[in-house]
């Protein structure tokens, strides 16, 4: 029996992952359902349950049906043996006689079996280039607090899939808190209820549905997103230990393989490069140990839409044949002048996109999400909207076209997945008008076909969930990706608070974190090359510059922190997180990475711009009580005197933007 079981008395009795009331989801109001004859009403009793077992894991199935209505409901619950997480998910069918319109279908809902003086939950919020801002509230007696995201896409932006909910006084090592995480790419709605006397406590988890109820027909099934639970009686880091754990072991498609240094060229080129332009980027990635190239936007389109440095960001999204113009030679020509240079090669590409000045648009008009009789709200480029997801046939064609693309290049390695608008044009051609609702959730289920259809046929790709950065940050999309771009805004002190929100959910192995340019091209903020590169160290490091305008100097600073990032890299990326000072509470932040047995930890400690010099004394709760640990500083420009005593590590920074990265191993 797990920390999950035991937390959700209400949802799942001792041991057995028994519902105690059997209307559990019902009398929550996790589901409510508007009949075929038009009555509000469900009575669901177990009609049957099953235990099966699933490689490592174990399933348990309850069926429940209604008494009156031929109405059913499968609930999931998935357990592992080798992490401390729990999946659930609803299954409903009917055959009535005609559709039955769900009004709420939530993955989770249950009244939790914790009492606490006090409960508090914590999400993630921001917007482009400002993501993963942690946010925290106490709900009140009475209260109903609600995290929602009503984007379609890019929701991880205005609040995360992620929540952790407290019960009583809770820190990093301290306290009950139990994390809820949906596996959906799209809206979503978690609430948190407390009762009048602050006595009871219900969580609820599951696709936004206030666009409008969900229409289904007799004989179809409407799946809810998997939300995953995470339970914990030694604070938030111990939560975020287990999601971390749970997504390299059991979501993420290579979440057990060490992450590639790579570099993109987006930063260094943005759409203004030639093969030369390329090529030059691979020898100095190569020269500095990168391990891969990544071809960033801009080498698609044709003739008067080409995606080139004129038309920029305006034209061809949807058109995906290579320019010609700008690249003679083709990708199969680049991805061979990256293998010998010993770089594996990888693609940016935004299938869920379409601009109106394109070829593709211009065929199909009516594949472009639309609402009826207004004219089209355009995004990026004044010309940008997505494409309509509900409708195969537009799923098939993209497939088809990128197929081509990946097929003319045989030793693609990396898919850089990005997707740059939300659905503001929330009408589709495809669907019957009564079903327009309907569409928030067949997009979404649309992308997971279209990404599981990529998969199958090239399992061995490495996916990166852009999404504008930060976008695409939720478990939903991890299910076929093994890193998201954590925000355009690769200021290193800005990152400092992204990557410190996003760590709360999502493993470091699947942060993209990028050394780029100084001064910053998104904040303008001058920081010294060490400061980024340990900043992008605690992630997959990676670079988005042009290696040319990098002097010999900070080439061979380059080419050592690369280095020593390697030998690391299993702790960092593989490892157990600890999150020693929070860069909202100090003038600087601290985190630690350790392996299995702890004999080996990372220490970052990563000053902020004001009172870098305030002493710094961290507790390394990760390290063995009583064992002897040796200390090295790495990627040192100039040392810093760090004495560590115990588990008690004390330094001084020397400045604003200045960082220390500690390598600690086991003594004799
Ligand atoms: C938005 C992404 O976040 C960037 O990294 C880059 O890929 C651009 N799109 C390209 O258009």
């Amino acid at each position: 029996m797990n920390g999950v079981e035991i937390a959700l008395a209400g949802y799942l009795a001792f041991g057995q992952l028994i519902p105690q009331g059997q209307q559990e989801i019902v009398k929550h109001a996790g589901l409510q359902v508007l009949h075929a004859d038009g009555a509000v009403t469900l009575r669901l009793k177990e009609a049957g349950r099953e235990k099966r077992a699933e490689g490592g894991a174990e399933v348990t199935t309850i069926r429940l049906v209604d008494e009156l209505y031929p109405f059913e409901v499968t609930r999931y619950v998935k357990s592992w043996d080798d992490c401390d997480a729990v999946e659930t998910w609803v299954e409903i069918r009917h055959s009535e006689g005609g559709p039955v319109r769900l009004i709420r279908a939530d993955s989770f809902a249950s009244a939790i079996g914790v009492s606490a003086k006090e409960v508090g939950v914590l999400g993630l919020t921001g917007k482009w280039a400002q993501e993963a801002n942690v946010s925290e509230s106490k709900v009140a007696n009475g209260q109903i607090v609600e995290l929602a995201s009503k984007a379609g896409t890019r929701d991880a932006w205005e609040s995360n899939a992620g929540m952790m909910v407290s019960f009583g006084q809770s820190d990093e090592e301290s306290g009950n808190v139990l994390g809820v995480a949906l596996e959906w790419t799209g809206t979503t709605s978690r609430r948190i209820r407390r009762g009048w006397d602050g006595k009871t406590t219900e969580v609820f988890a599951g696709v936004d549905m206030t666009s409008g109820p969900y229409t289904l027909d007799p004989g179809k099934v409407f799946r809810t997103p998997k939300a995953v639970l995470v339970w914990s009686e030694r604070g938030r880091g111990e939560v975020s230990r287990q999601f971390h754990r749970w997504a390299r072991n059991h979501l993420m498609p290579h979440g057990r393989d060490l992450h590639p240094v790579l570099l993109n060229s987006w930063e260094g080129s943005y759409f203004s490069f030639t093969e030369k332009t390329l090529t030059d980027m691979m020898d100095g990635v190569k020269e500095m140990g990168g391990e891969m190239f990544v071809l960033d936007d801009g080498w698609f389109g044709r003739g008067k839409y080409a995606r080139d440095d004129k038309n920029k960001d305006k034209v061809g999204l949807g058109d995906w044949y290579v320019n010609e113009e700008k690249l003679p030679r083709g990708l199969g020509y680049l991805a061979d002048e990256a293998a010998k240079r010993g770089l594996k090669f990888g693609l940016w590409v935004e299938p869920e996109m379409v601009n109106t000045r394109s070829w593709l648009a211009e065929e199909h008009p009516d594949w472009l999400l639309q609402e009826k009789g207004r004219p089209l709200a355009l995004g990026r480029g004044g010309t940008q909207v997505v494409l309509d997801y509900a409708n195969p046939a537009v799923r098939e064609r993209i497939f088809s076209d990128l197929d081509k693309v990946y097929a003319s290049v045989p030793s693609l390695a990396y898919i850089k997945w990005d997707s740059n608008q939300n659905i503001v044009n929330p009408g589709s051609t495809f669907l019957p008008s009564d079903r327009q609702p309907n569409l928030w959730y067949d997009y979404t289920i649309g992308l997971y076909d279209l990404l599981a259809k990529f998969q199958a046929k090239r399992p061995h790709i490495m996916v990166q969930a852009c999404a504008s950065g930060g976008g695409h940050m939720d478990f939903g999309f991890l299910r076929y990706a093994d890193e998201f771009w954590a925000s355009d805004d690769t200021d290193p002190f800005m990152r400092v608070f992204i990557q410190w929100g996003a760590s709360q959910f999502y493993p470091a192995c699947a942060m993209a974190c990028h050394v780029t340019a100084s001064p910053n091209h998104q904040t303008k903020r001058e920081t010294p090359l060490k400061y980024r590169f340990d900043v992008a160290m605690c992630g997959r490091l990676g670079f988005e510059l042009h290696p040319k305008d990098l002097t010999p100097e900070e080439v061979a600073f380059a080419k050592k922190a690369v280095a020593d990032y390697k030998r690391i890299r299993p702790v960092v990326q593989q490892g157990d997180l600890y999150r020693l000072a929070s860069p909202y509470e100090n003038p600087y932040s601290a985190l630690m990475y350790t392996n299995g047995d702890r004999s080996h930890a990372i220490v970052f400690v990563l000053g902020l711009k004001e009172n870098g010099e305030k002493p710094v004394s961290l507790d390394l709760t990760g390290l063995a009580k009583g064992a002897k640990y040796d200390i090295a500083e790495i990627n040192c420009t100039v040392p810093h005197d760090a004495k560590l005593a115990g588990r008690r590590l004390g330094l001084a920074l020397h400045g604003p933007y200045d960082s220390a990265v500690f390598e600690i191993s086991q003594g004799d």
